[in-house]
């Protein structure tokens, strides 16, 4: 037998994992109908010929922001295609294009006009965008839908030039996602007053709306009778803590499959789900650790050091630790606040103000926000 067949044969709890990916679009999306459905109300003018109003979507991570928009995307060409209506929707993850030049030079190029990454001025590559809606041979007009996703980024990373132009050419709607509900204070007003936008915030989902998600996609994903009965709840609940994240549910849930057939065991068991979330959190902190600087690394080092001393982390303190640690090699004492602020940000530590009275003043205590023996894999296992 050949050694592929081999392992290609064996046994396994999932039947398509790939219905378990992020990228996967589901048909169903439960919980999200009145979103949808308030996205379809602005969107349906554009069957009448009319151009939609702009739409925000707000929400933390997992709320299904990118899922609800793709499916409108998708509902709204199928309406589109047994109208004979000249309308076209373009997916932009401004993370993919960061700046106005190029997140307009992408749609140019999708829409079928030759458009280079660079080289050209932003007034070449918007005139050419413009010309797009010029009314056709049929004197037909092409209506564009724009979703531009994690639009924050974007916005801090190239201002609001992007949201001007496209709010100032005719026959464009945008739908812009984002994590923050306060991004438009990237926005100045000239723009926010042509900016009249429709805003659908996306609530967290609760461990209850995590179960029926998640009970959908098993269907999809795992063989009948293989989950254990505890193995959805348990996912559900340790993401609905997690904000509610969709996303980490469907991690968990595809994990625990994972060591189900490491284990080359029938079933899922709900003990697997609790190993699942050592390893992602496992995965997710060393991941973070290896991307950071590294005098950041030493930092860290220095706060894992104190902590297993049990010492109280003050900012003093540390830069006493960090200079050791560091070995000559060192930042100054004000960088360290920087880098602190960023190690909270990520999530690894937390700080914590705290007034030692008068005479001392005000002092920040600093507390790891992980385990210490994860922590320690991930910066001696580098
Ligand atoms: N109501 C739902 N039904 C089924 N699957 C869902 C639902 N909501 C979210 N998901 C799934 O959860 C995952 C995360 O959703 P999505 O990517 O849409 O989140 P998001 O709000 O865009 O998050 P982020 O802010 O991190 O980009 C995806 O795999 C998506 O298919
Ligand atoms: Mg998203």
């Amino acid at each position: 037998m050949n050694i592929f067949d081999e392992l290609g044969d064996k046994h396994s709890v999932f039947t398509e994992k790939k219905y378990l990916d992020h990228r996967f679009l589901p048909d169903k999306l439960p919980h999200r109908e009145i979103q949808i459905k308030s996205i379809a109300k602005y969107w349906i003018e554009a069957l009448n010929g009319v151009t939609p109003p702009d739409i925000t979507i707000y929400g933390k991570t997992g709320t299904g922001k990118t899922a609800v928009a793709k499916f409108a995307m998708k509902q709204l060409k199928e309406a589109a295609n047994n109208n004979d209506i000249n309308i076209r929707t373009e997916y932009i993850r401004c993370t993919d294009y960061t700046t106005e030049y190029q997140v307009i030079a992408r749609l140019c190029q999708q829409m079928g006009r030759d458009v280079p990454y660079r080289g050209w001025t932003k007034a070449e590559v918007i005139h050419t965008f413009r010309n797009l809606f010029k009314k056709n041979a049929f004197g037909k007009n092409l209506i564009l839908l724009v979703v531009l996703d994690e639009i924050d980024i974007l916005l801090k990373n190239d201002g609001d030039g992007l949201l001007y132009t496209l709010t100032r050419t005719d026959n464009v709607s945008i739908l812009s996602i984002s994590n923050y509900v306060d991004f438009k204070k990237f926005i100045k007003p000239r723009v926010k007053s042509s900016l009249r936008d429709r805003e659908i915030v996306f609530p967290p989902y609760g461990a209850q709306q995590l179960v029926d998600i998640l009970e959908e996609r098993s269907k999809l994903s795992f063989k009948d009778n293989v989950l254990s009965d505890d193995v959805i709840p348990l996912c559900a609940a340790l993401a609905a803590k997690e904000e509610g994240d969709a996303r980490y549910a469907l991690d968990l849930l595809r994990t625990s499959g994972e060591i189900a057939d490491e284990k080359s065991t029938e079933i899922v068991h709900g003990d697997y789900v609790r190993e699942a979330k050592d390893f992602i959190e496992h995965n997710k902190i060393t991941d973070i650790v290896m991307t950071l600087p590294s005098q950041q690394q030493r930092v860290l080092e220095s706060i894992l050091f104190l902590t297993k001393r049990r010492e109280e982390i003050t900012s003093g303190r540390l830069y006493e630790v960090y200079k050791d640690v560091s070995k000559g090699d060192t930042v100054s004492y004000r960088r360290i606040f920087d880098f602190i602020n960023e190690l909270e940000m990520l999530g690894l530590i937390s700080t914590n103000t705290v007034s030692r009275g008068r005479a001392k003043g005000r002092t920040n205590i600093i507390d790891l926000q992980c385990e210490t023996s994860i922590l320690e894999d991930a910066i001696w296992g580098m």
